[in-house]
């Protein structure tokens, strides 16, 4: 694919030699904003992606200090920001901004909303979002900073978005063995949620090039600190009763076998589908389901149910019970941003049922009702 260089538009910060800013093309149906001087997606492409807010402008910045600071002030404001880890180069958001969340998986165009690494530069950063048991310690010990990332309990204040955890009790965290990662993340001060900085689909970004490619338009920041030096993404540990590798990566299996002094447990077979045999809680990146049972398309509210409204519409009978609105306004990202904390919410008052309006299937509409079918079967 022809890498167009029309979108280059101006230099970005006079302090800041050879910084390029991009602009998205202006959005209409026929000219998506991810087509960024570069060439046509293919139609069976195009049916991947989102649309996503548009006429984005995305700096590139060369890795330094003044690209620190412009990091930590976008993420501060709610922004994207692609940077390099010593894995991959990540997309990241504020991790205890839900919206700016919901803004990586639009930008991304993915399909679910798997739950997201948290990145954070130090481990008193990490003990402060989860809690580590001796073993975890030991594991975080050995090899953070490095391409490892640690499953344990959500601390009890842990400010990190439900969304980013996907509303799940643990949370997976890492500390980047990159100066860039690291510089970015203290001179921002929270934890980073940050996935690969591709689109949902493609391979994951060693370069900044390849995250622009991807992903010039939709996001603010590239922060470019050259190729990353390990390529594959973080190995995942669980940090649970029997430590378990929840996906091989970037260190190997026989190091970390070595430092607990006992083999890892494997992952159940088909532990990501919906006939699987029920998981402990907590184990898996299952799912997030409430206790109350969850009805779909709902049209009425029946006696004792809770709703969880989208859109402007009212709906016979839900008067009576709670109501909570993730959108009032239809807006997807919003009601994205808002869909964990509000099931939960409404799971507190122990209603008889959950009953969820219809949701678009457009957008983030696809993750929203993915998960809301989950929550609605799971039991
Ligand atoms: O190297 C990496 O890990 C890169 C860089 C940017 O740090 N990040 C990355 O993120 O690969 P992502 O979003 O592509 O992969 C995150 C993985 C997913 O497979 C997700 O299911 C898993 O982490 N995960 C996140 N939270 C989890 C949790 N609470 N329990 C189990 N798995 C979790
Ligand atoms: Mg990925």
């Amino acid at each position: 694919m022809k890498s167009g260089r029309s979108g280059r538009i101006r230099t970005c910060d006079p302090c800041v030699p050879n910084a390029v800013l991009y602009r998205a093309e202006p959005h209409s149906d026929k000219r998506p904003a991810y087509s960024v001087g570069f060439g046509a997606l293919q139609a069976a492409e195009m049916r991947n992606f989102v649309p996503v807010k548009t006429g984005f402008e995305t700096s590139i910045l060369p890795a330094g200090r003044a690209a620190a600071e412009a990091a930590a002030r976008t993420l501060a404001a709610g922004g994207l920001v692609a940077f390099p880890t010593e894995t991959v180069y990540g997309l990241g958001a504020d991790a205890a901004n839900a919206t700016a969340v919901a803004h990586i998986y639009s930008a991304k165009g993915r399909p679910a909303f798997n739950p997201l690494i948290a990145h954070v530069p130090d481990l008193a950063a990490a003990r402060r979002i989860g809690r580590f048991d001796a073993r975890a310690l030991k594991l975080a010990e050995a090899f953070w900073p490095g391409p490892l990332t640690l499953v344990v309990p959500k601390a009890d204040d842990c400010p990190v978005a439900d969304l980013a955890t996907a509303g799940l009790d643990t949370i997976a965290i890492r500390i980047p063995a990159h100066p860039v990662a690291e510089a970015i993340l203290r001179a921002f001060g929270g934890a980073v949620v940050a996935p690969s900085a591709n689109l949902s689909g493609h391979v994951s970004p060693t370069r900044a090039a390849h995250v622009e490619s991807d992903l010039a338009g939709r996001i603010d920041l590239i922060v470019d600190g050259g190729p990353v030096t390990v390529g594959v993404e973080s190995t995942i540990v669980g940090c649970f009763e029997a430590p378990m590798l929840l996906r091989p990566g970037g260190l190997s299996r026989e190091r970390i076998e070595t430092v607990l002094g006992t083999p890892l447990a494997r992952p159940p077979v088909e532990a990501e589908s919906d006939d699987s045999q029920p998981l402990a809680p907590g184990m898996m990146a299952s799912h997030y389901a409430p206790r109350a049972p969850v009805r779909l398309r709902a049209r009425d509210v029946a006696p004792g149910e809770a709703l969880l409204a989208f859109g402007p519409d009212r709906l016979p009978g839900q008067d009576a019970g709670a109501v909570m609105n993730l959108s009032p306004a239809a807006d997807l990202d919003e009601a994205a941003a808002n869909l964990f904390g509000y099931l939960r919410s409404l799971d507190a008052k122990a209603p008889r049922a959950i009953a969820v309006m219809t949701i678009p299937e457009e957008g983030l509409g696809e993750a929203i009702n993915d998960r809301l079918r989950r929550a609605a079967v799971a039991r």
